[in-house]
């Protein structure tokens, strides 16, 4: 199979759908790879990289969606990408369809077979090509939560892993999901006090285990919450209800319970965030203040380190893609969790929530498939 991978075009996108090392994969599965030049750029990788590792380098994305039979991307195809997609072709990429209805359309309106990372599943009733992010932005949360505690950014002025004969900080993390283990690890490696808020008691246990006494663990009511909230330095929201907004556990009431200079940083933004004062911010302005409170509230936290990002990406993408790559549309027909991925084929929406969403017809992707 032909398989391409434009330079991203998305507004401070700076990963990319192949690294060299994955390119290696599928050249070694005796696929040919066509990449745009200077798409490896945000990470690092030059074109010469690409051709080291066996890509064929073209200057323009349009020769790219010309020339591939698949094409493996990370953001949403913008406007000039998806009227370039074409039936029979296959797209694999984040699609984040379901607030998206103009590029549902445009999608429907190519015919291509679009897979979309977000809903790919696996036997646990994960979904490994989430994963990853999380836990970047999980680890990368702490980073900029005790970046934000510094004196001159606005924060109380702690080190959180204090020194000998001063107390650490204390991070309480809302959420024990990847995000929330992430984050934890990242805590307990400054030497915090770290405290994890869950509504899941078999959650709970698990993080129990795995910290073993290096962490506290609660269970989610208002009272743990105001609790550990009020005595918080750095407080991490990670909740997530799949398919909902996130729930709003800390009100704008309670931020005048909290220490002056504490910091909030809502990993949960991208589902509406679960602060009822948060505010989706950039990378550019990642922090604002309200009442005495610190927000980091960045909508695409691992586009902040996307050498880090693209890589955890491809490890977790590159199985899949090898799939499709090896078997086209007979490897969604086979493999459930894939088929999971399938959002749009042949002009129909094949996923149920993003239909319902949309209020948009669907077919199911077996019935679709096996015609
Ligand atoms: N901002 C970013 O750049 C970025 C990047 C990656 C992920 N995220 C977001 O981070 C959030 C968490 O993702 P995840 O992968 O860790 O999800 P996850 O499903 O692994 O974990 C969510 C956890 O929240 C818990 N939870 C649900 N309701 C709760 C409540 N009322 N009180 C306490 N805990 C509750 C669940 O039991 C679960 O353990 C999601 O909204 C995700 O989209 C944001």
């Amino acid at each position: 199979m032909r398989v391409g991978c434009p330079k991203e075009i998305k507004n401070h996108e700076y990963r990319v759908g192949l690294t060299p090392g994955a390119v290696r994969e599928y050249v070694a599965h005796g696929h040919e790879v066509i990449i745009q030049s200077g798409a490896g750029t945000g990470i690092g990788a030059d074109d010469g990289a690409y051709q080291a590792a066996g890509a064929r380098v073209v200057k323009t994305a349009e020769e790219v969606f010309q020339q591939s039979d698949m094409i493996v991307k990370v953001k949403e195809p913008q406007p000039s990408e998806w009227a370039q997609l074409r039936e029979g072709q296959l797209l694999y990429t984040y699609l984040h369809l379901a607030p998206d209805p103009e590029q549902t359309k445009g999608l429907l309106a190519s015919g291509v077979t679009a897979i979309a990372y977000e809903t790919v599943t696996d036997d646990r009733g994960g979904l490994p090509l989430l994963a990853p992010m999380s836990e970047v932005a999980g680890r990368l949360a702490i980073q900029a939560g005790a970046t934000a505690l510094q004196k001159a950014n606005g924060g109380r002025g702690l080190l959180l892993g204090g020194v000998p004969g001063v107390l650490p900080g204390k991070v309480t993390i809302i959420g024990g999901g990847v995000v929330g283990i992430n984050s934890a690890m990242m805590a307990v490696g400054l030497g915090a006090d770290v405290v994890i808020i869950d509504r899941s008691i078999p959650r709970l246990r698990q993080l129990d285990e795995l910290f073993r006494g290096r962490i506290h663990t609660r269970f989610s009511t208002i009272e743990a919450l105001e609790e550990e909230v009020f005595s918080a330095d750095v407080v991490v929201g990670a909740v997530l209800i799949p398919g909902a907004a996130a729930p709003k556990l800390v009100t704008r009431e309670m931020l005048s319970g909290m220490k002056k200079g504490a910091v909030v940083v809502d990993v949960a933004i991208d589902q509406g965030g679960c602060f009822e004062t948060s505010h989706p911010t950039t990378h550019s302005e990642p922090t604002y203040e309200i009442d005495g409170i610190i927000h980091y509230c960045v909508a695409n936290m691992p586009g902040a380190v996307p050498v880090t990002s693209a890589h955890a990406l491809n490890n977790a993408t590159l199985h899949y893609g090898l799939q499709l790559a090896d078997r086209g549309v007979k490897a969604l027909i086979d493999n459930p969790h894939l088929r999971n991925g399938l959002n749009v084929h042949k002009g129909r929406i094949t996923n149920r929530p993003v239909a319902e969403a949309l209020g948009l017809d669907m077919v199911e992707a077996k019935t679709i498939l096996a015609a």
